[in-house]
């Protein structure tokens, strides 16, 4: 039997983002947070560098915004840069209020004094910045949150959750297209439950599992950004996808990342005969910002006909790479690297999704009630290339600007009410997951060869026209056959992956992570890529 739930507010997403969230709302509020596998499966958790915020005494917001405005290739909106970097000290204070146990100064050798914790670089930043946990980040922040989350009486932790679709007033016929809930798969019961709640937030994350190769835990499926989009949200610059130029290159190594501090604390990237190029590319070399090493990688990868390149720090000492390096050392001898003495095989994969769900300063979406915060959004703070280790400051930024917000509001919105039971009558069990199995893997094969790194209209064109075929496969299946998470994941990907297939062939210029061949000027003018959905007759 499926089951009807009310809460105050209802977080989709247990990430950086959505944990923040909740545990900066007050206590007398009813908050549930959904993870559709365990709560540690979104990116949060694996995220290696570190936060960026301006904590150095010899830094200033300044630098920091000239750096983001500088990666994001005139596309970011400065007000929303200007207002993340503003509150980053802020946000980390929070964070080490929290307890993360962030790397401290003393611990590890530094070139310039003033803060306590130790603060890494990366590509692109002009500073030393990133506050860290060693090269495990990500699992510092989730353990932490996650602790604290689970010592608050009114926060309901639901694993194995999967959100299906967003219930509003326009989808129950109703004047008005205030978001009211969402109809979520259980999937230890098997049921689709309804969800109500005065307030609802997508803290999903990004969609790069639309490509062959990602960094990113199987979860990231757009799941966010297509629920919003069918709900009336519009959706912002969806073709800048990030390629992290270093993921292990390894047969037996599912999405490994080599965090960008190896580079920041002086690793190079050489070809298989030892021989640098990065220089040729940049001459900020190995510390570009990351869609310039990326695709000098995948040039010299395609004019070399090579299978990946290689990324070398044992130039440095043995003990500094281990007490830097932990999880990247042990991880890589687990497959038989000594990062202390070999150089590490590396390729670009997709790794984060710049553009997402539009929403002001506070995380608003265009649906009233429904709240979009962290990758899944699109604050106009990356521009057309994010800036390292900013996407986590902009978890904690927007996420802790969403609380005040529904904070504000909270007087003047009532509880949903009973909302109406899935509709499940219709549909049978599906014998044919083969169909779903074969959808996922064509159209991630075809995003990363039409899609990738380097585009045409070409390419465009073909993958539009597989998209499509497949989305009226999909349709036909979804609309036949009971929901599952595989099934689920295809329908919002698939769907995902054709807005950032019209975004791209929108934009007929190069600019940060968008580089076509037919168009390779930028233009003088910098304009976002704003999709409006078919409720407002476009
Ligand atoms: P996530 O942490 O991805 O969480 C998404 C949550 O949404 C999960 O709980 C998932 O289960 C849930 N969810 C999704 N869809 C549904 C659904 N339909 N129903 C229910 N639940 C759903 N950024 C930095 O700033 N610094 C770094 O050092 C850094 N390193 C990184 C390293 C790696 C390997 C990766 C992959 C990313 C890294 N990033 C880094 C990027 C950063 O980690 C992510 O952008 C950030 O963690 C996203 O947080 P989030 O809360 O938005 O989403
Ligand atoms: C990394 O550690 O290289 C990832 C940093 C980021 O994605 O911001």
């Amino acid at each position: 039997m499926s089951q009807h739930f009310q809460h105050d507010v209802l977080i989709i997403g247990s990430g950086a983002a959505g944990l923040t969230l909740a545990l900066t709302l007050p206590e007398r509020l009813r908050i549930a947070v959904l993870s559709k596998g365990e709560l540690a499966n979104g990116s949060t958790y694996w995220a290696q560098g570190g936060v960026a915020a301006v904590l150095d005494e010899s830094d200033t917001v300044d630098s920091h915004v000239a750096d983001t405005l500088n990666a994001g290739a005139g596309l970011c909106r400065e007000e929303a840069v200007r207002f993340t970097v503003e509150n980053s000290r802020e946000a980390i204070q929070w964070l080490i209020d929290q307890n993360v146990p962030f790397t401290r100064e003393n611990e590890q050798d530094r070139e310039d004094g003033g803060f306590a914790f130790h603060l890494t670089r990366e590509g692109g930043h002009s500073h030393r910045r990133i506050i860290h946990a060693a090269d495990a980040t990500g699992a510092a922040i989730f353990t932490t949150l996650l602790e604290k989350a689970r010592q608050r009486s009114n926060i309901e932790l639901l694993e194995q959750r999967v959100a299906v679709d967003l219930i509003t007033e326009r989808k129950l016929g109703l004047a008005g297209n205030r978001c009211m809930g969402a109809y979520v798969l259980n999937r230890v019961s098997g049921e689709v439950d309804t969800h109500s709640a005065r307030f609802v937030i997508l803290a999903t994350g990004g969609a790069a599992k639309v490509y062959l190769y990602t960094s990113n835990s199987d979860g990231a499926c757009g799941d966010g950004i297509a629920m919003a989009w069918r709900a009336g949200c519009r959706v912002g610059n969806l073709e800048f996808n990030q390629f992290h130029p270093t993921c292990l290159y390894h047969p037996q190594a599912k999405n490994f990342l080599i965090t960008e501090a190896v580079r920041g604390e002086g690793g190079l990237l050489k070809l298989p005969n030892g021989e640098r190029f990065m220089q040729r590319f940049d001459s900020r070399g190995e510390l570009a910002p990351r869609d310039i090493v990326a695709r000098a990688i995948d040039h010299e990868m395609k004019r070399l006909g090579i299978d990946c390149v290689y990324l070398d720090i044992s130039h440095k000492p043995a003990d500094f790479i281990r007490s830097h390096f932990p999880t990247v050392y042990e991880r890589c001898l687990s497959f038989g690297i000594d990062i202390t003495r070999q150089a590490i095989p590396v390729v670009p994969a997709a790794h984060y999704t710049c553009g997402g769900v539009v929403v002001d300063q506070h995380g608003q979406t265009d649906v009233p009630g429904l709240y979009a915060i962290g990758e899944t959004s699109f604050t106009g703070l990356h521009g057309a290339n994010r800036l390292a280790s900013n996407s986590l400051l902009e978890c904690f930024v927007y996420a802790r600007s969403a609380a005040a917000d529904i904070i504000a509001q909270l007087d003047q919105v009532r509880p949903a009410g009973n909302l109406p039971s899935w509709d499940a009558s219709q549909v049978t069990d599906s014998d044919e997951d083969v169909i779903i199995a074969h959808n996922w893997d064509e159209l991630r094969r075809f995003m990363w060869d039409y899609v990738g790194i380097v585009r045409t209209n070409k390419r465009l064109q073909r993958a539009q026209h597989r998209v499509r075929l497949l989305l009226s496969e999909i349709d036909e299946f979804y609309s036949n056959y009971k929901v599952s998470r595989d099934l689920i994941e295809l329908r919002n990907l698939a769907l995902v992956a054709e807005l950032m297939i019209r975004s791209a062939m929108l934009r007929h210029e190069s600019r940060g992570l968008h580089y076509t061949l037919d168009y390779p000027e930028m233009l003088e003018e910098a304009r976002d890529t704003i999709l409006v959905p078919p409720i407002y007759g476009d």
